[in-house]
């Protein structure tokens, strides 16, 4: 395993949320009986394994395509949030998309029709994309983007997702991320902002600069429903200064 590699499989884990591992030793020989002690030379040790032959879990099946992901998700009750849900909200929109955002999980309209941030808040959304896409010059429709979330499932009266929800869904938001390789994602609020980043610092404090989720550039912004109340109207300005960098650097 190179170094590379190592660092890769590091970085999945504290994704998922796993902060320590423990270093499992080989086990060790059995001792002889005594006759045959008596009679036997020392068994040689057996070597440390070499590195490329301890058995790691994959980071994630080789040729994980977003179909592959899904049909593994399937009726997905792996967690609380499905017993409420009408329809799991996987993702929609261009899965080679060079641009994917991120929101936090369906609301009621989403678990409706089974399609993310389709209700006042997509709408929301679609304009910002398109609008700032549109006042930068650069050709882009929603559907040329990816869009998805950290939990598939509604969290009841459209709660925040608890800690072991996310760490559920997120092993598929991971894969779905990993499939699609984008240049960048724009994480829309705090929740995906801790899901990709493992911070928990605000949006306020995050925002406008870049981080990364492995070794993919991300950007923070203001999740649309917080944009949505008229007391946050200055806001919206930095959302859509947000969303003018991440434009502009994935698509110039
Ligand atoms: N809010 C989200 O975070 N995601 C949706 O899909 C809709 C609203």
């Amino acid at each position: 395993m190179t170094p590379d590699q190592l660092r890769q499989y590091l970085e999945f884990y504290r994704d998922l949320g796993v902060t320590t591992l423990y270093r499992r030793e080989p086990p060790a020989p059995v001792a002889p009986s005594v006759e045959v002690a008596a009679s036997v030379a020392p068994a040689p040790q057996p070597a440390r394994p070499p590195m490329n032959e301890l058995e790691l879990p994959s980071l994630a099946p080789a040729g994980d395509t977003l179909l592959k992901i899904r049909e593994e998700i399937g009726d997905c009750r792996r967690c609380r949030l499905h017993e409420g849900r009408h329809e799991l909200v996987f993702g929609s929109g261009n899965g080679e998309s060079r641009l994917v955002f991120v929101g936090e999980g369906p609301g009621a309209d989403e678990d409706e029709q089974g399609l993310p941030f389709v209700g006042r808040a997509g709408q929301l959304l679609t304009q910002m994309i398109e609008g700032t896409a549109s006042k930068e010059g650069i050709p882009l429709k929603r559907p040329d983007v990816y869009i998805c979330n950290v939990v598939k499932c509604r969290p009841p009266n459209n709660r925040t997702p608890e800690p072991d929800e996310m760490e559920t869904c997120g092993q598929f938001l991971f894969r779905q991320l990993m499939a699609i390789r984008p240049k960048a994602i724009c994480a829309l609020g705090g929740t995906a902002a801790k899901a990709l980043l493992g911070t928990k610092e605000g949006v306020t404090r995050l925002r406008g600069n870049w981080h990364k989720w492995r070794d993919i550039p991300v950007m923070v912004t203001y999740h649309p429903s917080y944009l949505l109340r008229p007391y946050n109207q200055n806001a919206k300005r930095e959302a859509w200064d947000d969303l003018k960098k991440v434009l502009h650097f994935v698509y110039d």
